[in-house]
């Protein structure tokens, strides 16, 4: 059976760190760091997202604002705001949660916030400078697989990884993340040839290709590590349930660790976000 990677718990010990980061910035700078989140619309998946995250920054001292706004906002409407929270000394990092509703246009709406405010990493000049390997804001579900990662491997360096997925917010930063780390990377998706076989080569599988049950015990390597980002709400005998990309239960029958759906990514993504409103802070002390 393989190890259980337990994102629940390693994100306990990130917030832990993120607590005393908050504390020092306090101690030190007399600095609330606080995270303006902007929800546009009423999805609700969306409204479960920025629940979770406004609660787990007040528990480590991060100050939140919230900013509801009608689903029929306009693009300027929007534009406006990131343009008073950008200018707002007192607001450290602003998150303004995707998809928006098809009127608007998130390239231009993420072109707009700050970049030293960009706690998702996904401002072009911070996608950029993550291509390039410079330091910088990353997204927080790569990050956190990369934290769930170095629990299983002390060192990545030289291992084959296979991403599953090349979306902007998940495949491709962790491509780049996996590949800082000195690993070899393949990069695959819906129109790659031969995935199961390219998959059974992997050392390291991370599954975001958000299709239920795509990843199967027959894709993965004896031994292999095997990271779910997947997040996919299922019904079954009428209970609404959380299932991932992979075939938990066959796939932990061959794998040497995996990450469970829920309990797995979900958590790290929220704690970096966390870790990256701190990390924004100290930009902005630069
Ligand atoms: N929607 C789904 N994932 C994310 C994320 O990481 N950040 C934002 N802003 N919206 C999302």
């Amino acid at each position: 059976m393989a190890q259980l990677i337990d994102g629940k718990a390693l994100s306990a010990q990130v917030l832990q760190q993120v607590a005393a980061d908050v504390a020092l910035l306090k101690a030190d700078y007399d600095i609330l760091p606080t995270l303006a989140v902007v929800l546009v619309g009423e999805d609700p998946a969306s409204q479960v997202y920025v629940r979770n995250k406004m609660k787990r920054a007040s528990e480590v001292g991060i100050g939140s604002r919230e900013h509801l706004l009608d689903a029929g906002t306009t693009q300027d409407e929007l534009a406006q705001l990131i343009a008073t929270l950008n200018s707002d000394p007192l607001v450290h990092g602003i998150l303004v949660q995707l998809p928006l509703p098809a009127q608007l246009d998130e390239d231009s709406v993420i072109a707009s916030i700050h970049p030293d405010k960009d706690v998702d990493g996904f401002h072009p000049l911070n996608v950029g400078a993550l291509a390039a390997g410079r330091d910088t804001l990353v997204p927080c579900t790569p990050q956190g697989c990369m934290i769930m990662l170095n629990q299983v491997h002390s060192n990545l360096s030289g291992k084959n990884a296979v991403v599953v997925g090349r979306s902007n917010i998940v495949g491709k930063p962790m491509a780049a993340l996996l590949l800082q780390a000195n690993c070899t990377v393949t990069i695959a998706h819906s129109r790659t040839q031969n995935i199961e076989s390219l998959c059974r080569q992997a050392d390291i599988v991370i599954a975001a290709a958000g299709r239920m049950a795509l990843v199967d015990a027959t894709w993965i390597k004896p031994g292999a590590t095997v990271i779910d980002v997947g997040i996919n709400a299922i019904e079954i005998d009428g209970k609404r349930k959380l299932v991932g990309d992979v075939a938990f239960e066959a796939v932990s029958q061959v794998a040497g660790a995996i990450s469970p759906v829920p309990g797995g990514v979900g958590p790290m993504t929220i704690a970096c976000l966390l870790l990256n409103t701190t990390r924004a802070v100290t930009r902005q002390l630069a």
